[in-house]
Protein backbone atom coordinates (compact mmCIF):
# COMPACT_ATOMS: atom_id res chain seq x y z
CA UNK A 1 0.00 0.00 0.00
CA UNK A 2 1.17 3.57 -0.63
CA UNK A 3 1.07 5.71 2.42
CA UNK A 4 3.34 8.58 0.99
CA UNK A 5 4.78 7.70 4.66
CA UNK A 6 8.42 7.95 5.14
CA UNK A 7 10.68 7.36 8.32
CA UNK A 8 13.59 8.66 9.27
CA UNK A 9 15.88 7.88 12.79
CA UNK A 10 15.03 10.65 15.38
CA UNK A 11 17.31 13.54 15.68
CA UNK A 12 18.83 15.62 18.37
CA UNK A 13 17.24 18.84 16.94
CA UNK A 14 13.63 16.11 16.87
CA UNK A 15 13.82 16.28 21.13
CA UNK A 16 11.58 19.51 21.80
CA UNK A 17 9.01 17.93 19.24
CA UNK A 18 9.33 14.27 20.58
CA UNK A 19 8.50 16.21 23.94
CA UNK A 20 6.02 18.43 22.68
CA UNK A 21 4.47 15.55 20.99
CA UNK A 22 4.26 12.98 23.90
CA UNK A 23 2.56 16.06 25.79
CA UNK A 24 -0.15 16.65 23.72
CA UNK A 25 -0.81 12.59 23.01
CA UNK A 26 0.23 11.62 26.08
CA UNK A 27 -0.58 14.04 28.47
CA UNK A 28 2.94 13.86 29.37
CA UNK A 29 6.46 13.43 28.62
CA UNK A 30 7.48 10.06 30.20
CA UNK A 31 5.86 6.41 30.53
CA UNK A 32 5.08 4.42 33.72
CA UNK A 33 5.69 0.74 32.66
CA UNK A 34 6.87 -2.55 34.04
CA UNK A 35 7.59 -1.00 37.43
CA UNK A 36 9.62 1.96 35.96
CA UNK A 37 9.10 5.38 34.77
CA UNK A 38 10.87 6.94 31.81
CA UNK A 39 11.58 9.45 29.07
CA UNK A 40 10.87 8.56 25.37
CA UNK A 41 12.64 11.32 24.24
CA UNK A 42 15.88 10.45 25.86
CA UNK A 43 15.40 7.19 23.56
CA UNK A 44 16.14 6.73 19.93
CA UNK A 45 13.47 5.99 17.62
CA UNK A 46 11.77 6.93 14.08
CA UNK A 47 9.84 9.51 13.00
CA UNK A 48 7.02 9.12 10.96
CA UNK A 49 6.74 12.20 8.36
CA UNK A 50 4.18 12.90 5.72
CA UNK A 51 4.52 15.79 2.86
CA UNK A 52 7.48 16.99 5.03
CA UNK A 53 5.71 17.20 8.47
CA UNK A 54 6.37 14.52 11.63
CA UNK A 55 3.04 13.07 12.39
CA UNK A 56 4.22 10.26 14.32
CA UNK A 57 7.24 8.38 16.23
CA UNK A 58 8.03 4.99 17.66
CA UNK A 59 11.16 4.96 20.54
CA UNK A 60 12.47 1.70 21.81
CA UNK A 61 15.48 0.58 23.93
CA UNK A 62 18.47 -2.28 23.19
CA UNK A 63 19.09 -4.19 26.37
CA UNK A 64 21.26 -7.34 25.63
CA UNK A 65 19.22 -9.38 22.73
CA UNK A 66 16.10 -7.45 23.42
CA UNK A 67 14.28 -4.29 21.66
CA UNK A 68 11.82 -2.55 23.70
CA UNK A 69 9.23 -0.66 21.82
CA UNK A 70 9.01 2.45 24.96
CA UNK A 71 6.58 4.43 22.68
CA UNK A 72 4.68 4.22 19.11
CA UNK A 73 2.07 6.36 18.28
CA UNK A 74 1.51 7.48 14.60
CA UNK A 75 -0.39 10.62 15.09
CA UNK A 76 -2.63 9.85 12.90
CA UNK A 77 -4.86 6.65 12.87
CA UNK A 78 -5.44 3.70 10.57
CA UNK A 79 -3.50 5.31 7.57
CA UNK A 80 -0.02 2.89 7.74
CA UNK A 81 1.57 4.81 9.79
CA UNK A 82 1.72 2.18 12.81
CA UNK A 83 3.14 -0.12 10.52
CA UNK A 84 5.59 2.13 8.93
CA UNK A 85 7.26 2.65 12.29
CA UNK A 86 7.29 -1.09 13.45
CA UNK A 87 8.90 -1.97 10.32
CA UNK A 88 11.06 0.44 11.09
CA UNK A 89 11.95 -0.86 14.37
CA UNK A 90 11.86 -4.30 13.87
CA UNK A 91 14.33 -3.87 11.47
CA UNK A 92 16.71 -2.20 13.31
CA UNK A 93 16.26 -4.85 16.37
CA UNK A 94 17.46 -6.99 13.63
CA UNK A 95 20.51 -4.85 12.72
CA UNK A 96 21.07 -4.63 16.17
CA UNK A 97 20.89 -8.79 16.47
CA UNK A 98 18.28 -8.66 18.59
CA UNK A 99 15.89 -11.86 19.26
CA UNK A 100 13.05 -10.31 20.17
CA UNK A 101 10.51 -7.27 20.36
CA UNK A 102 8.50 -6.58 22.97
CA UNK A 103 6.90 -3.93 24.61
CA UNK A 104 3.89 -3.68 27.19
CA UNK A 105 0.43 -2.12 26.86
CA UNK A 106 -3.08 -1.50 28.70
CA UNK A 107 -6.20 -3.68 28.80
CA UNK A 108 -8.12 -0.80 27.15
CA UNK A 109 -5.97 -0.41 24.29
CA UNK A 110 -7.70 -2.72 21.66
CA UNK A 111 -6.67 -1.24 18.87
CA UNK A 112 -3.14 -1.62 19.69
CA UNK A 113 -3.54 -4.90 20.78
CA UNK A 114 -4.98 -5.92 17.27
CA UNK A 115 -2.78 -3.59 15.56
CA UNK A 116 0.61 -5.43 17.57
CA UNK A 117 -0.94 -9.48 17.33
CA UNK A 118 -2.07 -8.38 13.34
CA UNK A 119 1.72 -7.95 13.25
CA UNK A 120 3.82 -10.97 14.90
CA UNK A 121 3.07 -10.01 18.51
CA UNK A 122 2.03 -12.17 20.78
CA UNK A 123 0.79 -11.97 24.43
CA UNK A 124 3.07 -13.09 26.72
CA UNK A 125 1.96 -11.97 29.96
CA UNK A 126 -0.46 -10.15 31.93
CA UNK A 127 0.37 -7.88 35.18
CA UNK A 128 -3.09 -7.34 36.82
CA UNK A 129 -3.67 -4.47 38.51
CA UNK A 130 0.13 -3.24 37.35
CA UNK A 131 -1.39 -0.21 36.22
CA UNK A 132 -2.29 0.92 40.49
CA UNK A 133 1.89 0.68 40.49
CA UNK A 134 2.33 3.12 37.37
CA UNK A 135 -0.09 5.90 39.17
CA UNK A 136 1.91 6.06 42.12
CA UNK A 137 4.97 6.97 39.66
CA UNK A 138 3.02 8.48 37.29
CA UNK A 139 -0.21 10.12 39.16
CA UNK A 140 -1.70 11.51 35.89
CA UNK A 141 -2.40 8.25 34.87
CA UNK A 142 -6.41 8.54 33.87
CA UNK A 143 -8.74 6.12 35.60
CA UNK A 144 -10.84 5.19 32.51
CA UNK A 145 -8.84 4.53 29.47
CA UNK A 146 -10.22 3.80 26.06
CA UNK A 147 -13.77 2.46 25.09
CA UNK A 148 -14.90 3.26 28.69
CA UNK A 149 -12.69 0.54 30.09
CA UNK A 150 -11.04 1.00 33.36
CA UNK A 151 -7.84 0.89 32.89
CA UNK A 152 -5.91 -1.59 34.95
CA UNK A 153 -3.83 -4.32 34.23
CA UNK A 154 -0.28 -4.28 31.89
CA UNK A 155 -0.28 -6.67 28.68
CA UNK A 156 3.45 -7.71 27.91
CA UNK A 157 3.29 -8.58 23.53
CA UNK A 158 6.38 -10.36 22.07
CA UNK A 159 7.50 -10.86 18.40
CA UNK A 160 10.15 -13.29 18.16
CA UNK A 161 12.85 -12.02 15.24
CA UNK A 162 14.76 -15.76 15.69
CA UNK A 163 11.67 -18.60 16.09
CA UNK A 164 10.46 -19.13 12.64
CA UNK A 165 7.44 -21.15 14.29
CA UNK A 166 6.77 -17.85 16.16
CA UNK A 167 3.95 -16.65 13.59
CA UNK A 168 0.52 -19.07 12.27
CA UNK A 169 1.51 -20.72 9.43
CA UNK A 170 -1.21 -18.42 7.63
CA UNK A 171 0.37 -15.61 8.64
CA UNK A 172 1.51 -13.24 5.16
CA UNK A 173 3.79 -10.32 5.36
CA UNK A 174 0.72 -8.57 4.03
CA UNK A 175 -0.94 -9.38 7.46
CA UNK A 176 -3.97 -11.49 5.54
CA UNK A 177 -5.19 -14.45 6.80
CA UNK A 178 -7.59 -17.07 4.97
CA UNK A 179 -9.96 -16.31 7.66
C1 LIG B 1 -1.85 1.51 17.71
C2 LIG B 1 -1.34 2.43 16.60
C3 LIG B 1 0.15 2.70 16.82
C4 LIG B 1 -1.54 1.76 15.26
O1 LIG B 1 -1.05 2.63 14.27
P1 LIG B 1 -1.90 2.94 12.94
O2 LIG B 1 -1.18 3.98 12.19
O3 LIG B 1 -3.31 3.20 13.30
O4 LIG B 1 -1.75 1.53 12.22
P2 LIG B 1 -2.05 1.16 10.70
O5 LIG B 1 -2.81 2.25 10.04
O6 LIG B 1 -0.75 0.75 10.12
O7 LIG B 1 -2.97 -0.13 10.89
C5 LIG B 1 -4.19 -0.05 11.65
C6 LIG B 1 -5.13 -1.20 11.42
O8 LIG B 1 -6.44 -0.79 11.92
C7 LIG B 1 -7.40 -0.85 10.85
N1 LIG B 1 -8.42 0.17 10.99
C8 LIG B 1 -8.81 1.08 10.07
N2 LIG B 1 -9.80 1.84 10.57
C9 LIG B 1 -10.04 1.41 11.82
C10 LIG B 1 -10.93 1.81 12.85
N3 LIG B 1 -11.79 2.83 12.67
N4 LIG B 1 -10.88 1.18 14.05
C11 LIG B 1 -10.03 0.15 14.26
N5 LIG B 1 -9.15 -0.28 13.30
C12 LIG B 1 -9.16 0.35 12.10
C13 LIG B 1 -6.55 -0.68 9.63
O9 LIG B 1 -7.25 -1.17 8.50
C14 LIG B 1 -5.36 -1.56 9.98
O10 LIG B 1 -5.82 -2.89 9.91
P3 LIG B 1 -4.96 -4.21 9.60
O11 LIG B 1 -4.31 -4.56 10.92
O12 LIG B 1 -5.95 -5.22 9.20
O13 LIG B 1 -3.95 -3.86 8.54
C15 LIG B 1 -2.14 3.78 16.55
O14 LIG B 1 -3.49 3.50 16.48
C16 LIG B 1 -1.86 4.74 17.67
O15 LIG B 1 -0.92 5.53 17.59
N6 LIG B 1 -2.67 4.72 18.72
C17 LIG B 1 -2.56 5.70 19.80
C18 LIG B 1 -1.32 5.48 20.62
C19 LIG B 1 -1.26 4.10 21.18
O16 LIG B 1 -2.22 3.59 21.73
N7 LIG B 1 -0.07 3.47 21.07
C20 LIG B 1 0.17 2.15 21.58
C21 LIG B 1 0.55 2.20 22.99
S1 LIG B 1 1.00 0.57 23.59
Amino acid sequence: METGITVRPIEATDRDWVVRFLQQHWGSDRVAAHGELFYPADHPGFVAVQQGNAVGLVTYVLVADACEITLIDSGIPFLGIGTTLIEAVTKAARQAGCARVWLVTTNDNLDALRFYQRRGFALVDLHPNAIQAARALKPEIPLIGQYGIPLRDELYLEMSLTDETWLAPWFCADHTSPI
